[in-house]
C-alpha cells in the first residue's frame, strides 16, 4: 500500500472525445486507478483539458468565435463524456487557468536562468496580406516527399511525411480569408537545448529497458531510443500567436508570441495536482505524488505522445531540478510510460476532419457505460491498432458478456432461488470437481491480477471471462436440475462452488465494468462499500457466497442487443 500518482494525456479542448481517445489513454488509466484502489493504495488521477495550441485559433476563426469560447464549449462536453464512460479522474483540470500559466513561466523562468532556453533567429513564413508570422499551421502546398497537394506546412496527410516548413513546393497562406503566398522573413523564437540532456535521458530511458514492473512497452522504448539515436537537438518552444501562455521575459519581441502548447501541457499534470490538493485544504499534499521517491508516477498516453512524455518532459524535469539540491524536492520522472497503440474506424485512425469516429456520449447513451468498457479493453490496442466495428462490438458483448458471464451468474441465482430458497446452500463436501473449479479460480485470480500489474488489460478481461467459460462447464457437467432430485446434497454442493465462482466474476469485473460488478455482487445483498470496505485488501471472493447467507432477486446483467440496434 502505497502513493501512486496516475495522469491521462490532456485532450485538446478542440473537438469532442472519441472512443479513440478512450481506448488509448482513458479507458486503461481509470481501470488502472480501481486496480490500484482495490489493492488498497492511495492513488491520486489527473487530468484536463488542453486549451492551447494553434489549431484552437483556427477552430475559433473558422467559426467565427474565440479561442475562449471554443475551450469552454470542450472542456464541458469533454468532461462529461469521460464522466459518462465512468471515468472519473479526481480532477479535470484546465490549462487556461491562471495557476497553470504561472507555474509554466515559472518552469519557463527556472530553465531559462540556467541557460536550457535560448533565443535564436530563424527563417519563417510571413502574410504580408495578414501582418503575421504564420506557424506552421497556417502553410499549405505542395508535398515535397509525395506532391500531393494540401500538404500541411510540417506535415503531409497523404503520405504521413514530416519535413520543415521551408521544404514545402508553392506554399500558401492557410487563414480563414487569405491564401496569398507567404514570404520567408527572418524572426526570433525561444528555443529548449534538448542536447544538454542527451546523456541523462539515455541513463533515463535504459533504465526501462529491463523486464520487471518498471519496463516500458517496446513502442515506447522504440519511441524514444530514435530520439536518442537521432541525437537530441534544440527544439523551438515558441510560437507565433497570441493564444497561449506568455513568455515570462522582458524583451519587446515577445508580445505577438506564446509558449509552444507542447511546453506547457505537460506542466498541466503538477498544475492539476497542486489545485487538487489546494481545494482539499492541503496546499503542500501534491509535493507527496511529485517529489516523493517512494510514490510511482504512471502517463497513460496514445502513441503519438511518446517522444513528449519519455523525452521533452523528462529533460524540462530534470532541467529544473538541476542545482536544487538542498532546496526544493526534485521531480520524479514517470515510472512507467504506458502508451497505447491507435484504435481505429474502418482502417482509419479517427479524426475530427474525417468525423469517422464514434463519439463517447452517443455510445453511452445507447449501449451504456459498462459495455463500451468492455469492448474497448477486449480489443485494447495495446500492442498493435485495433478496429472498432459495431458488429464486432455486437458480437463480443453478447458472446462473452451475456452469453458466457451473465449467463453463468443468472443460473446460478435464479437456480439458488428456485430450489435453495435463496440461500447459499452449505451441501456435500467438496469432490474433486469443486476442488478443480476452485483451482481455476484460484488461477484465474493469479493471472488477473498479474495481467492488471503488467498492464495487459485485456489479457486480465480474458481471465474473468474465462473462468466465467469453466462455471459453465461444471455447471453443464453437473446439472444440477437432475442432482437436485437425485442427490439434493450433491446439488447443493454444486451451487455453492458456482456461487463462490460468481462471487470472483463479480470482484473481476470490478476494475473493468464498475456498474455490473456492483449489481453482480448486490446479488449477495453486500453494498458495494462492503464488500469493499475503504482500504481493505482484496476480498477472497469466497467471502461472498458463506453458507447460510441470502441472496436478492438477481437481474439479467447483460442484455442481448439485437442486430436492428
Ligand atoms: O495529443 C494530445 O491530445 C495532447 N493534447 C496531449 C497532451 S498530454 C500532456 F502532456 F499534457
Ligand atoms: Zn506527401
Amino acid at each position: 500500500m502505497g502513493k501512486v500518482l496516475v495522469t491521462s494525456a490532456l485532450p485538446y479542448a478542440n473537438g469532442r472525445v472519441h472512443l479513440g481517445h478512450l481506448a488509448g489513454a482513458y479507458l486503461p488509466s481509470d481501470t488502472y486507478v480501481r486496480w490500484r484502489r482495490l489493492k488498497g493504495d492511495d492513488v491520486v488521477y489527473v487530468c484536463g483539458s488542453d486549451e492551447h495550441g494553434v489549431p484552437i485559433t483556427l477552430s475559433a476563426l473558422k467559426n467565427k468565435t474565440t479561442p475562449q469560447d471554443v475551450v469552454d464549449e470542450y472542456h464541458v462536453a469533454n468532461g462529461g463524456a469521460f464522466a459518462s464512460a465512468l471515468v472519473h479522474f479526481d480532477i479535470w483540470g484546465r490549462t487556461s487557468s491562471a495557476e497553470h500559466h504561472r507555474l509554466t513561466q515559472e518552469f519557463f523562468k527556472v530553465l531559462h536562468a540556467k541557460s536550457y532556453i535560448e533565443k535564436r533567429g530563424s527563417e519563417q513564413y510571413y502574410s504580408e496580406r495578414s501582418r503575421m508570422f504564420l506557424p506552421d499551421r497556417y502553410v499549405e502546398g505542395v508535398c515535397p516527399r509525395c506532391n500531393a497537394d494540401g500538404a500541411r506546412g510540417d506535415q503531409c496527410d497523404a503520405c504521413g511525411g514530416t519535413y520543415d516548413v521551408t521544404e514545402l513546393k508553392q506554399p500558401r497562406c492557410a487563414l480563414p480569408g487569405d491564401d496569398s503566398t507567404p514570404v520567408l522573413k527572418t524572426t526570433n523564437h525561444w528555443y529548449l537545448k534538448l542536447e544538454a540532456f542527451q546523456a541523462r535521458l539515455e541513463e533515463y530511458v535504459a533504465s526501462h529497458e529491463a523486464a520487471g514492473p518498471g519496463a516500458w512497452r517496446l513502442n515506447t522504448l522504440r519511441g524514444a531510443e530514435g530520439w536518442l539515436k537521432a541525437g537530441l537537438r534544440a527544439r523551438c518552444i515558441t510560437r507565433d500567436t497570441e493564444w497561449g501562455v506568455r513568455i515570462p521575459l522582458d524583451d519587446a519581441e515577445v508580445a505577438s508570441k506564446r509558449l509552444y502548447v507542447w511546453f506547457d501541457a505537460p506542466i498541466g499534470y503538477v498544475t492539476f495536482t497542486q489545485q487538487l490538493f489546494a481545494q482539499r485544504g492541503d496546499p503542500e499534499g501534491w509535493r507527496e505524488y511529485w517529489q516523493n521517491p517512494d510514490c510511482p508516477i504512471y502517463n497513460f498516453i496514445g502513441k503519438d505522445n511518446i517522444p513528449f512524455h519519455c523525452i521533452t518532459w523528462p529533460a524540462m524535469e530534470l532541467g529544473y531540478n538541476d542545482g536544487r539540491e538542498g532546496g526544493e524536492r526534485p521531480y520524479r520522472l514517470a515510472t512507467q510510460v504506458v502508451a497505447n497503440e491507435f484504435l481505429t474506424f474502418g482502417g482509419e485512425k479517427g479524426s475530427k476532419s474525417k468525423g469517422n469516429a464514434v463519439e463517447i456520449a452517443d455510445f453511452v447513451r445507447q449501449h451504456g457505460a459498462d459495455p463500451l468498457r468492455y469492448y474497448l479493453t477486449a480489443i485494447a490496442p495495446e500492442d498493435s491498432d485495433s478496429n472498432f466495428t459495431w458488429e464486432d462490438f455486437r458480437h463480443r458483448y453478447n458472446g462473452e458478456l451475456a452469453d458466457v458471464l451473465g449467463n453463468f451468474a443468472h443460473r446460478t441465482f435464479t437456480f439458488t432461488h428456485k430450489y435453495f430458497e435463496g440461500r447459499v446452500p452449505e451441501g456435500k463436501p467438496a469432490g474433486p470437481a469443486e476442488a478443480k473449479l476452485r483451482a481455476a479460480a484460484e488461477a484465474a485470480r493469479a493471472a488477473w491480477a498479474g495481467a492488471l500489474d503488467g498492464f495487459r488489460f485485456k489479457n486480465a478481461l480474458a481471465a474473468v471471462i474465462d473462468l466465467a467459460r469453466e462455471g459453465n462447464r461444471y455447471f453443464d457437467e453437473k446439472a444440477p436440475w437432475k442432482q437436485r432430485k437425485d442427490d439434493p446434497e450433491a446439488c447443493g454442493a454444486t451451487l455453492r462452488a458456482c456461487l463462490e465462482t460468481a462471487g470472483a466474476l463479480g470482484l473481476g469485473l470490478r476494475p473493468f465494468l464498475p456498474e455490473s460488478s456492483a449489481r453482480l455482487l448486490a446479488t449477495f445483498n453486500l453494498s458495494d462499500k462492503e464488500s469493499f470496505a475503504a482500504g481493505s485488501a482484496l476480498r477472497d471472493a469466497r467471502d461472498f457466497a458463506k453458507p447460510g447467507a441470502t441472496l436478492a432477486k438477481p437481474e439479467v446483467l447483460f442484455k442481448k442487443i439485437e442486430a436492428e440496434a
